[in-house]
């Protein structure tokens, strides 16, 4: 079968590869990938923007597509899976209904307020004024998101009530965040340790993933500014058995028979991130209706099932009876970034001295292309991402770094603690 993969990440590096496995797929078309993608068994890059559903659609006829998967969400939120629905077409993820859970957090945070899904109190605004009022009789830390996608740099954590009424203007009257800081949450800041939660889900049916766990923050000691992610692994040890069960029944279940009883049934990956307090509770701080960058990449090096037989059991509401297997190993990702990520960059670096992928180790690629000469150069902000499986965290860790450390190019960095939450537990 051919399929057709949408995003460049290392995500659908990570997504490409293990679909590059299944004994079912002859021919992969990413589109646009990236210098991963673009050497990987049986698959190619298309020049086609992962934004424009359009030429997808095109693409997906001409080329006699007979699956589509979605890496990134702005495609979902922008009603992909609608449109090849409408064309006859399978494509892999939520409608875009079911996708505003990503796309609107105005509407996520209503929708957990309705179904009794435990997350951070919370109001919205659309009216400055209104936001400001309501500003002044709540205790600081509080945080202040716009409500539509912004790539991760929406949420403002503020300290003070100076800083908040900031935000609020730099959203509301200043429309720094453009039209997704139309509307803003201003929502009760949470203590706890947060972790990621991603199920395939048809309906009310999910297989849950093993947990797992992002860096945010730029710098080591989680500091600086919050990135897509530093780095990540799986299992996120935070998250025990007990805990699970309560992910499971307290956000998972009721969210995804929430959505069934709104008319919204859901098929696809669905990330819940999650903060979990000092007494075990989970609480939503975010839904994505997509796999997690980096996640995916620690996440696929652990499936041993075949991830096409598993995307079309979601399809073909047959989750119920698929017996999926793991590797019990953890794996643990690290994120190579251009310097001054997640701000500006710059790019064109040679890449060199990357290893060879071998049953416990793959570099999957993010922002690379390749030059010319088929050498990979940096061309985004997460270069790539060194991921490892290992007996246990400090051997998934140490070899992990050992091969970070070998990689010759300029102009770029990684965290040295990644996993260190992981080793402390
Ligand atoms: P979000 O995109 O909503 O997940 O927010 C991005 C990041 O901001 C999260 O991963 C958390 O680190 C932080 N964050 C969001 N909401 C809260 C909250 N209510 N309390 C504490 N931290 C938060
Ligand atoms: N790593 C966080 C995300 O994918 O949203």
């Amino acid at each position: 079968m051919k399929v057709l993969l949408i995003g460049s990440g290392g995500r659908e590096h990570a997504l490409a590869w293990k679909l590059s496995q299944s004994n079912r797929v002859t021919e992969i078309m990413v589109a646009p990938g990236n210098g991963g993608t673009a050497v990987l068994p049986k698959t190619h890059n298309v020049p086609v923007a992962a934004e424009d559903i359009d030429q997808l659609l095109t693409l997906a006829r001409q080329e006699s597509i007979a699956l589509t998967v979605v890496g990134p969400e702005a495609p979902l939120v922008d009603g992909i899976v609608d449109r090849f629905n409408d064309a006859g077409l399978r494509c892999f993820g939520p409608l875009a209904a079911a996708a505003r859970l990503e796309g609107s957090k105005a509407f996520a945070k209503d929708f957990m307020l309705r179904h009794n899904i435990p997350t951070a109190a919370y109001a919205n605004f659309s009216e400055l004024s209104d936001a400001l009022a309501y500003l002044q009789n709540q205790t600081m830390p509080v945080v202040i998101k716009a409500s539509g996608l912004a790539a991760g740099k929406g949420v403002i954590i503020a300290e003070t009530k100076a800083q908040a009424e900031q935000a609020v203007r730099s959203m509301l009257e200043h429309n720094q965040f453009g039209d997704a800081g139309q509307q803003v949450v201003i929502e009760q800041f949470l203590c706890g340790e947060e972790a990621s939660f991603i199920v395939l889900a048809s309906g009310t049916d999910y297989i849950a993933f093993p947990s797992s766990q992002d860096h945010k923050r730029a710098f080591d000691g989680d500091l600086g500014p919050n990135t897509g992610g530093m780095g990540a692994y799986s299992p996120a040890p935070v998250v025990t058995d007990k805990i699970q069960a309560l992910i499971e029944t307290r956000v998972i279940q009721p969210s995804l028979q929430g959505l069934a009883d709104d008319g919204l049934a859901y098929t696809g990956f669905l990330y819940a991130g999650v903060m979990i307090d000092d007494t075990g509770q989970p609480h939503v701080l975010e839904y994505n209706c997509r796999m997690g960058d980096p996640e995916t990449q620690p996440l696929m090096m652990r499936l041993n099932s075949d991830l096409v037989d598993l995307i079309e059991a979601a399809l073909d509401n047959q989750l119920a009876a698929f017996d999926v297997s793991w590797d019990q190993r953890p794996a643990l990702g690290i994120v190579l970034a251009a310097n001054g990520y997640p701000g500006a960059y710059s790019k064109g670096s040679i890449l060199s001295n990357l290893p060879s992928p071998s049953d416990d180790l793959m570099v999957f690629h993010a922002g690379t292309k390749l030059n010319d000469n088929q050498q990979p150069i940096t061309a985004g902000g997460r270069v790539l991402c060194v991921t490892a499986l290992g007996d246990d965290f400090t051997a998934a860790r140490a070899h992990a770094y050992a091969t970070i450390e070998q990689i010759t190019v300029a102009d770029c960095f990684f965290r040295n603690d990644i996993g260190h939450r992981a080793l402390k537990h």
